[in-house]
């Protein structure tokens, strides 16, 4: 079996790479069978029983920021990092983390509410897999990136469109979401305009839009896996939200779906 080939000589050659990557793909099987019938206490899921919590903003900085150090860090160690191709994966990278970590939880309105610590600590064992475990594929794994030839290639030049429409979807209806509330508010109200004309989450919508065009652009496992990951924390917690509006808003638009236009 070719697949079982490759994960031996991944082990045998780099095995604290090979376990991280094999960790992040339970982790997502693992979140995906309980946020199906679970939803993660955050937000407008928000409940008690989940342990001590603390508050909303600071703790989106202390889990996210682990992200782009752990990718950097990694990066950095590498004889290939300011070769031209991995040059441009790190921006892409760093362009949605460095926004998402240091000021995305600043513009949040009701950013004062409290979140469980636990939803934390799981996000920052994530992110330090995640970050890491892409660098080292891109810098030192992937001889494909270490060409320009690369740039030319249509995986590549398809991976960087979709990668930029899905970080526009994202920002986007974060936007619209942001703005429903004026400064100091902390209620829910139904969201209109952009991608709100077709889901319920399309800022979840983006984010996987996003990380598949990542995945096609850098054509490494662990971008594969990352899409993955995504996919099983986002997709069940698009279908919480959906029941969530259709049960606190009597007149929510009913044609809408919960992640994907027309589909899911
Ligand atoms: N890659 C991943 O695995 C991953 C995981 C999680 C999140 N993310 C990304 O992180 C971002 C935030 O995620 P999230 O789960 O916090 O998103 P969310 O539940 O949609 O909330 C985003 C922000 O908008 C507010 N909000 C949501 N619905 C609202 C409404 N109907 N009326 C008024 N305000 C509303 C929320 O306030 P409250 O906090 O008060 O509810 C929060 O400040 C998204 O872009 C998402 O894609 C990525």
């Amino acid at each position: 079996m070719p697949f079982i080939e490759a994960f031996n000589d991944s082990l045998a050659a780099h095995p604290l790479y090979t376990w991280t990557v094999l960790g992040v793909v339970v982790m997502g099987i693992i979140a995906f069978l309980v946020l199906s019938f679970i939803s993660a206490p955050y937000g407008r899921h928000l409940r008690g029983g989940w342990g001590p919590t603390m508050n909303a903003t600071v703790l989106w900085v202390v889990m996210e920021a682990p992200s782009p150090l752990s990718f950097a860090i990694v990066y950095f160690m590498s004889d290939n990092a300011f070769k031209p191709v991995p040059l441009i994966l790190l921006g892409m990278y760093m362009v949605h983390y460095l926004y998402r970590s240091f000021i995305y939880p600043f513009r949040m309105r009701g950013g004062h509410k409290r979140k469980p610590i636990l939803t934390g600590g799981l996000a920052i064992t994530f992110n330090i897999a995640n970050g890491s475990t892409n660098a080292f594929a891109i810098t030192e794994l992937s001889p494909h990136l270490l060409s320009t030839a690369w740039l030319a290639d249509p995986r590549f030049l398809v991976g960087a469109l979709v990668f930029a429409a899905g970080y526009a979807i994202n920002h986007q209806s974060d936007a619209i979401l942001r703005n429903l509330r004026k400064p100091g508010e902390s209620g829910y109200k139904i969201p209109h305009g952009g991608f709100y004309r077709w889901v319920s989450s399309p800022n979840y919508f983006g984010e996987l839009i996003e990380w598949t065009g990542f995945a096609l652009a850098a054509w490494t496992v662990p971008a594969a896996v990352f899409v993955f990951f995504t996919a099983a924390n986002l997709v069940p917690r698009a279908f919480s939200n959906h029941r969530w509006y259709l049960e606190h808003f009597s007149d929510y638009p009913k044609d809408r779906r919960a992640l994907i236009p027309y589909l899911l």
